[in-house]
């Protein structure tokens, strides 16, 4: 998500820094360029080369340090920074920046710098509340720059409040959504998510293959982009994007309940779980005995569930339904008939015999069908850049509806 990127880490003095090295690693995988500068103080709790070897960049410590080529260390990384990254903050820096000081890398590349500015702070509770560094941070607030909020905890003096540095995760979403347009602020998208399970007794149910992987991504896509998500999910091992409401169900029956407490004022709804068709006729509500009716079978009867998306197919108004396809074969044909029948305005079919698509991966191979015929055919990519697509797709009907 962050690829093509330059992130300027300045990690500054702290025993926060530890987590520093996390997050860079975090901040790479996310396909970010990033290049460290530390302070001095930073270098006393962590050596560079822990962040050099994190980061594969060279880390940046000295303001006049010998070069192997020249350029002006100073403007060269203030002017390639997307984004300026100081985590941890400490008090000291930011009052530094605040009052206009650059004297050292890290503060000389911030004023030298038009790029954006996020501060991760961490320090002792009494320094955080000190009307001093309030006034400080309030100041460059005032300025555009942004600054992630503290957590509060027992920080490593012993103390107990804020002041506590958000963790790594919350951070790399914080950045990964500063660079993306707020276009779905005021939508309410609400998306399935999942397998369901339906019962067989106490102990056995019959389930499928998703992960909800594709949802879940779904979810923090449209979170990012400024929506109002609900996110409704069979049972999974992810943890929910912050922010999202998450509503868990677990039978294909618990899910079209729920989807319809929310379908009428919703705006959007993104049909990504992979609902039994089927449950057992009658759910024992004991545990099934082997040979309680034959020795060597046993039937099971089962009996249609709901077709959510058929059902809510008939009632849109203004909702804008997008389907998937889980398909084996004849993946286009198949799918063009669900879309049809479902009324969806696109779905996207997924052949899930394709390694790298369908259940589980983190990519997907996907093929979108519109309403009006069209089709646009998608390479393996991850599920994360698929749901930039799916939303982007959305948007632009949304775009053309209003016209
Ligand atoms: O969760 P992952 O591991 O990331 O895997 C992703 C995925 C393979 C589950 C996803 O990409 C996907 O294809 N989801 C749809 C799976 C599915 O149930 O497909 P289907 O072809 O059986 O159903 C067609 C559409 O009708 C789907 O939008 C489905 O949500 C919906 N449906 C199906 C059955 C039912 N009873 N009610 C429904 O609304």
């Amino acid at each position: 998500m962050l690829k093509g990127k330059n992130i300027i880490l300045g990690v500054t003095g702290g025993i926060a820094v530890y987590k520093a090295a996390d997050l860079v690693s975090k901040l790479v995988k996310q396909h970010a360029n990033v290049e460290v500068i530390m302070t001095e103080g930073a270098t006393k709790f962590v050596t560079p080369l822990t962040f050099q070897t994190m980061s594969q960049n060279k880390v940046h410590t000295e303001m006049f340090g010998l070069v192997s080529h020249f350029d002006v260390e100073h403007i060269s990384l203030a002017q390639k920074a997307d984004i300026i990254l100081i985590a941890p903050a400490t008090a000291n820096t930011i009052g530094k920046i605040a009052n206009g000081l650059a004297d050292n890398l890290l503060t000389t590349v911030v004023m030298a710098s038009k790029a954006k500015i996020i501060y991760a702070p961490a320090m002792n509770t009494d320094m955080y509340n000190n009307l001093i560094f309030q006034e400080n941070m309030n100041k460059l607030k005032t300025l555009g720059h942004k600054f992630i909020k503290t957590g509060v905890g027992r920080l490593a003096c012993g103390d107990f409040g804020a002041g506590k540095m958000a963790e790594p995760l919350e951070i790399v979403d914080y950045v990964i959504n500063s660079f993306v347009k707020k276009d779905f602020v005021n939508k309410k998208v609400v998306i399935t998510a999942g397998p369901t399970i339906e019962p067989i007794d106490p102990v056995r149910y019959i389930t499928n293959h998703s992960s909800g992987k594709m949802g879940y991504s779904l979810a923090q896509e449209a979170k990012n982009r400024g929506a109002e998500v609900i996110l409704i999910s069979g049972p999974t091992h992810l943890r929910p994007p912050d922010g999202v409401e998450i509503i868990n169900i677990k039978t294909t029956s618990e899910m079209f309940e729920a989807v319809g407490k929310h379908f009428d004022d919703c705006d959007i709804l993104i049909k990504s779980a992979a609902p039994s068709d089927y449950k057992p006729i009658n759910a024992s509500p004991i545990k099934i005995k082997k040979g309680s009716s034959d020795e060597d079978n046993l039937e099971i009867k089962l009996v249609k569930n709901p077709d959510i998306a058929e059902y809510y197919g008939k009632y849109k108004k203004e909702q804008i339904m997008v389907g998937f396809a889980a398909e084996t074969n004849n993946v286009i044909e198949y799918a063009n008939k669900k879309l049809k029948k479902k009324n969806f305005d696109f779905i996207v079919a997924n052949d899930v015999t394709k390694p790298g698509a369908g259940f589980k991966n983190d990519t997907n191979i996907a093929t979108f069908i519109d309403n009006k015929g069209n089709i646009e055919k998608h390479p393996l990519m991850e599920k994360t850049q698929l749901s930039t697509l799916i939303l982007d797709k959305i948007y632009d009907i949304i775009d053309i509806k209003a016209r």
